[in-house]
């Protein structure tokens, strides 16, 4: 089933919400390549049946046949009415309403180009990397920060337009541990493409782990890292603030200084990056060589993209990375 996965994640549902898209896909295409096998192999037939032989006389004229014609207006009608009960299943199945009243245990904005999500009970906002708990579902809502996006994982369920001012919810679900690709599905601007997130589908006890880790604030990872600390971590920490980082990036580390509230969200929050697989929506690996080439010059790597080049010095980069490479 990987291959499958690899080509077509599609049909390869992890989800009942994603399933029920996977039967109707198969169920409407075997139907039609069954028509089609028909209609192909009777028009064959006829080609070679009745084509042309030298001395053939004008053939049989035949004005129209009641019993036929009736037939395959039936037919068809029954056919598309098969597929609208089946269609109208899927949608339901795939989507179903959120219980009345029901809070989201999940907010996920869409920003040009990359995803915010915050958990609504923890309070953890993370970007681009979703963990959920493996079987159970969460009700997400989808909203969007500036222009219309779609939020899609095809493995598990249906596209869902992210309308600003408009939220929507959609069900997210995994019976499978394992990492899923996501996408933007609608052209959202110049780097609509490099609007990638995973949903990490995990144990409960891990996924809780995980939640755990992202609610604490980098101070402790600070503080853990204090005695005889590279002093670039605070040089790091230092040029965050100097460099006006921290006006579109939220770190929650409360060290020296309070936090200001609300976070920004102007882009995504790196209270821990470091513990995140890639970075700018999935354009590269979260290493730290790539993590300095994304700082020197972040329109190289992703022309067009917010987060402007602020011409560090290697001297500034080094010192962020190290800082970075603390809040894991
Ligand atoms: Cu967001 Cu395309």
């Amino acid at each position: 089933m990987n291959l499958v996965a690899a080509a077509l994640p599609v049909l390869d549902p992890v989800s009942p919400q994603a399933a029920a898209i996977s039967d109707l896909f198969i169920a409407i295409t075997v139907a039609c390549a069954f028509i089609f096998a028909i209609v192909t192999t009777l028009v064959g037939a006829c080609i070679i049946r009745f084509r042309s032989k030298p001395g053939d006389a004008e053939p049989r004229q035949v004005y129209g046949n009641t019993r036929m014609e009736i037939a395959w207006t039936i037919a068809p009608f029954l056919l598309l009415l098969w597929m609208f009960f089946m269609t109208a299943r899927g949608m339901t199945a795939s989507n179903p309403d959120p219980v009345a009243g029901r809070e989201p245990d999940l907010i996920v904005v869409g920003h040009q180009w990359w995803w915010e999500a915050r958990y609504v009970k923890s309070g953890v906002i993370t970007a681009n990397e979703i963990h959920i708990p493996v079987g159970k579902k969460l009700l997400v809502r989808l909203e969007s920060a500036d222009v219309i996006h779609d939020f899609w994982a095809p493995q598990l369920g249906p596209k869902m337009d992210m309308v600003p001012g408009h939220p929507n919810t959609i069900w997210l679900q995994a019976d499978k541990p394992g990492t899923y690709d996501g996408a933007c599905a609608e052209y959202c601007g110049n780097q609509h493409a490099w609007m990638r997130f995973f949903v990490i589908a995990e144990s409960e006890k891990e996924f809780e782990a995980w939640e755990k880790n992202e609610s604490s604030s980098a101070r402790f990872h600070l503080v853990k890292n204090l005695p005889g600390v590279d002093s670039r971590i605070h040089e790091g920490w230092n040029a965050f603030h100097e460099m006006t980082c921290a006006n579109c990036h939220a770190i929650t580390d409360e060290y020296p200084t309070k936090v200001s509230t609300p976070l920004p969200n102007a882009a995504p929050n790196l209270t821990h990056i470091a513990s995140r697989r890639t970075l700018a929506g999935g354009v590269i690996e979260n290493n730290p060589a790539n993590l300095r080439r994304w700082l020197k010059n972040p329109q190289l790597i992703k022309p067009g993209c917010k987060m402007p080049n602020l011409s560090l010095t290697d001297e500034q980069v080094e010192n962020l990375v190290a800082y970075f490479e603390t809040l894991k």
